[in-house]
């Protein structure tokens, strides 16, 4: 049977990366029933809404979207969509899997970790005022609640996936109620999975130790602005957000998407690399069990790079489409 998916493909170069990544999930055996709503910049237009209400239903129902980028103007203008989203969808894990890929230059070689994000609350409640003039209070929430959610779905996920290792990112040494919080909470939920390992960071050494040597980690869970800083750092370390797919998850629903944004600078010149959401098109097959499919998807994405068809951002001369063949010749 079919597995319905709603397809969202955004702005910019999202329509363009869309298709190539339905090319070749289609190619490539994976049986989805492609469902196509629209949100972003370009929908305000047609529909009156960046996020309509039936494209909010349709996920919610299915409860699974692969999601192209989507333009949010800055200062002024609609709320972002992705947090439009997130909020109405209750996505309170972020999922960035971090693997090097070949004919992508970077410091270090095979890397394979997962960066896991606490996506509601934390300094981005978006609390803050003006106590007295040049004096402003911003607020950090975090609760018992969405600690020990986001801890369980890193140690489920590392299970799941057969990974041995969880840290804990925190600063609970300056933040002790804040972040101390959610290290108990972190170490509470540790002792459900006594098979994976379990140890804990202090933020700024974590990314001394990433950027160093990134080998000694496996899963990795934060609260929100923690989880944002080093999500994008990880990003670098194999090549940048072109090349790293993401997922934002809640309880049964999930949306996949790319974590770079819409390109303008290169829309509809067929330039675009669909690299990024199409390893999230990977995760959401993996998502969906069906590991068969990823797996081949995967193998075809690597041996292309490795046979030098590259696009233009990663300093090769395919377009989107001549990319998008070369995976699929090679699936
Ligand atoms: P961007 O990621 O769209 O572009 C930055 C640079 O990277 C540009 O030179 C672009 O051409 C290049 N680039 C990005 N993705 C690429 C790809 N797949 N292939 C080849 N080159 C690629 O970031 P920018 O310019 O800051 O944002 C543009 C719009 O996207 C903004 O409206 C922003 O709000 C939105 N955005 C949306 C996101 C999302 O929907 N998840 C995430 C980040 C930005």
């Amino acid at each position: 049977m079919r597995t319905p998916v709603v397809l969202v493909p955004g702005d910019g170069i999202g329509p363009s990366i869309s298709s190539s990544v339905v090319r070749i999930l289609d190619a490539a055996g994976a049986e989805i029933d492609w469902q196509l709503h629209h949100a972003g910049a370009e929908t305000l237009a047609s529909h009156g809404d960046t996020l309509p209400d039936e494209t909010l239903q349709a996920i919610r129902d299915i409860g699974i979207a692969l999601k192209g980028p989507i333009t949010t103007p800055v200062g002024k203008g609609f709320q972002s969509v992705n947090v439009r989203l997130r909020k109405a969808l209750t996505l309170y894990a972020n999922l960035r899997p971090v693997e090097s890929l070949p004919s992508v230059l970077t410091c270090h070689t095979e890397i394979d970790l997962v960066v896991v994000r606490e996506n509601t609350e934390g300094l981005y409640s978006g609390i803050e005022h003006e106590v007295v003039p040049g004096v402003v209070e911003s607020i950090k929430i975090m609760t018992r609640t969405a600690c020990e959610r986001i801890c369980r779905f890193a140690f489920e996920y590392a299970r799941k996936r057969g990974r041995k290792k969880v840290t804990a990112v925190h600063k609970a040494n300056i933040m002790k109620l804040a972040d101390g919080l959610f290290l108990d909470c972190f170490h509470e939920v540790a002792e459900d999975f006594p098979e994976i390992e379990a140890n804990d960071s202090i933020v700024d050494a974590a990314c001394m130790r990433l950027v160093m040597n990134p080998h000694q980690f496996d899963v990795v869970v934060m609260e929100n602005l923690y989880g944002d800083i080093l999500s994008d750092l990880c990003a670098g370390l194999v090549g940048g957000l072109g090349v790293t797919p993401g997922a934002n998850i809640g309880d049964g629903v999930a949306v996949f998407e790319a974590v770079h944004g819409s390109a303008p600078d290169i829309a509809g010149r067929n330039l675009a690399n669909p690299t990024a959401l199409l390893c999230s098109g990977v995760l959401m097959l993996r998502h969906l069990g069906k590991d068969e499919v990823a797996d081949r998807v995967m193998n075809a994405i690597r041996k292309t790079l490795s046979d030098g068809v590259t696009t233009g951002d990663l300093g090769g001369k395919a377009s989107t489409t001549e990319y998008t063949e070369a995976v699929v010749a090679r699936l």
